[in-house]
């Protein structure tokens, strides 16, 4: 009887899910990209070309087997591409910020190839702590750079060259 009488009264009173602000309601800040580079913003942290976790190669002869800035500009995308839609590890990368990991890579190889760039991103162990990545992830993201490479036409050497680089990264970028 008493339900009959005030529960229509009741269901009046609430609001339609639809005018709820959820993100208010449970304490979802907000984040904007930046209008002019297009990336979301990440915790302060201190900028530096030694956060690129290797010393660049001597010499312009690297530089030159990856196409200069412009190739390895075009091996970091479609490193990047093949990555973001690689059914092995897209879960892993699906809530990153690609627009600034397209940047931040660019930059990396570029410094480590000696091509005239500066690494602004950050180190490897504090970008990749907490992202559960494991030895088998690794793996896929390394074939997934040398199919961008071997497309580049980077000389198979070379391509081994720039991944002895990155090997003594695994610790920093591995979780388990
Ligand atoms: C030697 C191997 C690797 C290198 C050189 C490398 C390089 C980088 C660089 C330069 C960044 C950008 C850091 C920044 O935003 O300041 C980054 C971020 C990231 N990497 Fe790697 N990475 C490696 C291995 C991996 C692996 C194995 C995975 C997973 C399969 C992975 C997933 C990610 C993700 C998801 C981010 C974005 C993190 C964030 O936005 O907070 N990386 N990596």
């Amino acid at each position: 009887m008493f339900l009959a009488a005030f529960l229509p009264i009741m269901l009046m009173q609430q609001a339609p899910a639809d005018d709820i602000d959820w993100d208010k309601e449970f304490g979802v800040e907000e984040v904007e990209r930046d209008p002019v580079t297009g990336e979301l913003p990440v915790e302060p942290y201190v900028q530096a070309n030694a956060n690129a976790g290797a010393t660049p190669f001597a010499g312009d002869t690297m530089a030159a087997r990856f196409g200069g800035q412009n190739g390895i500009r075009q091996i970091a995308n479609r490193f990047v591409d093949l990555n973001f839609s690689d059914p092995r590890i897209r879960t892993i990368f699906a809530a990153h910020d690609e627009v600034r990991f397209r940047r931040t890579i660019f930059e990396q190889f570029c410094y480590i190839l000696n091509a005239g760039c500066n690494y602004s991103g950050r180190d490897m162990e504090s970008s990749h702590s907490g992202l559960g990545t494991r030895k088998a992830d690794l793996n896929a993201l390394v074939e997934n750079l040398q199919q961008a490479m071997r497309e580049e036409g980077v000389p198979f050497a070379a391509q081994n060259r720039f991944l002895a680089k990155l090997a003594p990264m695994s610790a920093d970028v591995i979780d388990r």
